[in-house]
């Protein structure tokens, strides 16, 4: 079983690299689901309903958030929409799982394949520089025991190379694949870990390089250099594709391979 995770969507520049390569990579690495993480991909900030709907139409199963989820109001009542045993597109869009009990929407969606492979997604936020949220690892441990899945990939949302390096070892053995996201810049250190859990610690932006992690450069210059409130506008240029592309037993869940993916213009 083959899956492809992908990183961070920013901006119009992102979706418009992420809808010109992924028809191809999906086709050539024969890939049978796929997973985004979606939080950016509204002008950099959240995610609308009809953005949504644009990246599931071009072939993905589930999207990721991550500490900009509520930045668009109209996604909040778009995720209350669903029922917990729902498999429409709004239950399938999921925010960290670790957040506050009461929450909207949902941490974890699992669901089947139409050849009926069954997989789950898991999504959590780091703690180490982030807001304050429940223990990621715990609550991890409390997911694994209710889903029944064997193929469970998680998005860890996090700032810190450490949190989601322990992560990744703390998780070992348990899922198929632990892929960082949020920090924007993807990571050399994909591997499998021994007990067969794919590892990246970012796998970077999907979306405008000529920028600061996806920012207008002379917006986040001014910021730095004066200390000055200023608006930050998604950049325009050198858009990427950064994904993850994940070989897998789809009996067992474990990874076979983990390989790092950019695509440019
Ligand atoms: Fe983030």
């Amino acid at each position: 079983m083959r899956i492809l995770f992908v990183g961070d969507v920013f901006g119009s520049p992102g979706r418009r690299i992420v809808r010109e390569h992924i028809g191809h990579v999906l086709d050539s690495q024969n890939v049978d689901l796929v997973v985004m993480n979606a939080e950016n991909a509204a002008g950099g900030f959240g995610v609308t309903p009809a953005i949504s709907d644009e990246l599931f139409d071009l072939g993905v199963h589930v999207l990721t958030t991550g500490n900009h989820v509520w930045d668009k109001k109209e996604l909040i009542e778009y995720l209350q929409s669903a029922a917990a045993d729902s498999h429409e597109r709004p239950r399938r869009i999921i925010r960290p799982a670790n957040y506050v009990a009461g929450t909207p929407g949902y941490g974890f969606y699992e669901g089947a394949l139409p050849n009926g492979q069954a997989y789950a997604v898991i999504n959590l936020q780091g703690r180490v520089f982030m807001h304050s949220s429940d223990d990621p690892f715990r609550v991890a441990d409390a997911l694994l025991k209710q889903i029944k899945a064997k193929v469970i990939l998680v998005d860890l949302h996090a700032e810190a190379t450490s949190e989601k390096i322990a992560m990744g070892w703390y998780l070992d053995g348990r899922v198929t694949a632990v892929l960082g996201t949020h920090t924007h810049v993807p990571t050399a250190d994909e591997r499998v870990l021994p007990g067969g859990t794919a590892y990246q610690t970012d796998v970077g932006m999907s979306g405008p390089y000529d920028s600061v992690i996806g920012v207008e450069k002379e917006l986040v210059l001014a910021r730095f250099l004066t200390g000055m409130p200023g608006k930050f506008e998604p950049a325009r240029g050198d858009a990427r594709m950064s994904a993850a592309l994940i070989e897998c037993d789809g009996g067992t869940g474990r990874a076979y391979s983990v390989q790092r993916i950019q695509l440019g213009e």
